[in-house]
């Protein structure tokens, strides 16, 4: 695997995929104004590094939910992991685990809780998408327990999905023999073509539930074993409601730029839930992160860890479980020699001083 960054990354990805399916990974919701706002947010963040700081040794690891990575960086849930690669969920997994990070697996999966968890050898979350049938959500809650999942991430900026206008062109569906496996039982797995739409959009409009709200997170907090974080935030009054209803974390998240356009970029949300959440909860942010920099500031602004989504599904289209090592490890070298070079020997050293000041 020769990319030399996540960018080169995506251009080989781009050569091994099908119209329909690079268009679904890499798309956003209606002009991608967020998709892009995401990534050139950071370009307008400038860093004030430290000098004459011995950063001879440098240690990367984190602690999220009592858990040690040997990175901050977690895989975003994304759905559909056998589009990129045959080996699907299961070779993100396996790379998650040579990385020595937790992936957090979408309900969109297609490949079974069970068979990620047991190719997994490090920490598996799993990320909810809570259905109009509320039995047969709550018996996938019972099932990722059971599998061995350590934490659930509810999704909240999804009612419905964003309208992404290139799933529309590519009439997006599910090939045949390929479905979303964890809810087999339920008769919920296939994605099927739909007139004139997206075929994951009608099947968000038909079988998810736009009614979720904060009694919801009450309702999943008492059934839940598990710790449960909540992803999609971008607004410190929600963070603190989601405390307030029992959140263990927060993810500072707008889906990629695939939900609501126009909506802020995610580092630019930060702050504000930062300052509203303190150490309360564990504080994540997604959304355009691709250079070690990028971590230096989303940390420096107060996440505790970040995770990506698209760079791993180009790591896996390129090169099966070697390539989604790849991306990670890209962002690895990049992250420890930006520490490096902003005068950061831990990550706890990374903290807001590092930021300069709008406008100097
Ligand atoms: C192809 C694709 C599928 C996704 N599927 C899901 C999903 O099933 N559940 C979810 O909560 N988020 C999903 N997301 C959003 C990601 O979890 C994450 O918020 C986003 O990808 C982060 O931005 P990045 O791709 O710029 O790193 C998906 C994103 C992409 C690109």
């Amino acid at each position: 695997m020769d990319a030399l960054n996540l960018m080169a990354l995506e251009k080989l990805a781009e050569r091994e995929l099908s119209a329909m399916t690079w268009g679904y990974y890499y798309g956003g919701a209606d002009d991608e104004v967020t998709l892009r706002r995401n990534r050139a947010a950071y370009e307008d963040i400038s860093l004030r590094y430290r000098v004459l700081v011995d950063v001879g040794e440098r240690d990367l690891s984190a602690t999220v939910l009592g858990s040690k990575l040997e990175l901050p960086v977690l895989v975003a849930p994304t759905a559909f992991h056998k589009l990129a690669h045959p080996d699907g969920e299961v070779a993100t997994a396996r790379a998650a685990t040579a990385v020595g990070t937790t992936m957090v697996l979408s309900t969109l999966s297609t490949t079974g809780v069970e068979e990620v968890v047991s190719a997994a050898e490090r920490d598996i979350w799993f990320q909810l998408y809570v259905y109009c049938d509320r039995g047969a959500t709550e018996a996938l809650v019972q099932r990722v327990h059971a599998a061995g999942c350590k934490a659930l991430v509810l999704t909240v900026d999804a009612p419905l999905l964003g309208r992404r206008e290139r799933d529309i062109r590519t009439g997006f569906a599910l090939p045949e023999g390929m479905g979303i496996e964890n809810m087999l039982a339920d008769g919920y797995a296939r994605v099927d073509a739909a007139e004139g739409d997206s075929g994951l959009a009608a099947y968000f409009a038909r079988l998810l539930d736009p009614s979720l709200c904060w009694k919801d997170l009450d309702w999943l907090r008492s059934i839940s074993p598990m710790p449960v974080l909540v992803k999609g935030i971008v607004r410190a009054d929600d963070a603190r409601r989601s405390i307030e209803h029992g959140a263990d974390g927060i993810i500072v998240s707008n889906h990629g730029g695939r939900q609501l356009d126009t909506s802020v970029a995610t580092i630019e949300a930060l702050p504000d839930v930062a300052a509203e959440v303190g150490d309360e909860a564990l504080l994540l942010l997604d959304g355009g992160i691709r250079r070690g920099t990028d971590i230096l500031k989303a940390l420096a602004l107060g996440a505790h860890a970040v995770l990506i989504g698209r760079p791993v599904l180009w790591g896996l289209a390129a090169g099966g479980q070697a390539g989604v090592e790849h991306a990670l490890s890209l962002l690895r070298t990049e992250l420890d020699l930006a520490m490096a070079l902003a005068g950061c020997a831990t990550i706890e050293d990374i903290r807001a001083d590092l930021i300069a000041p709008k406008g100097r």
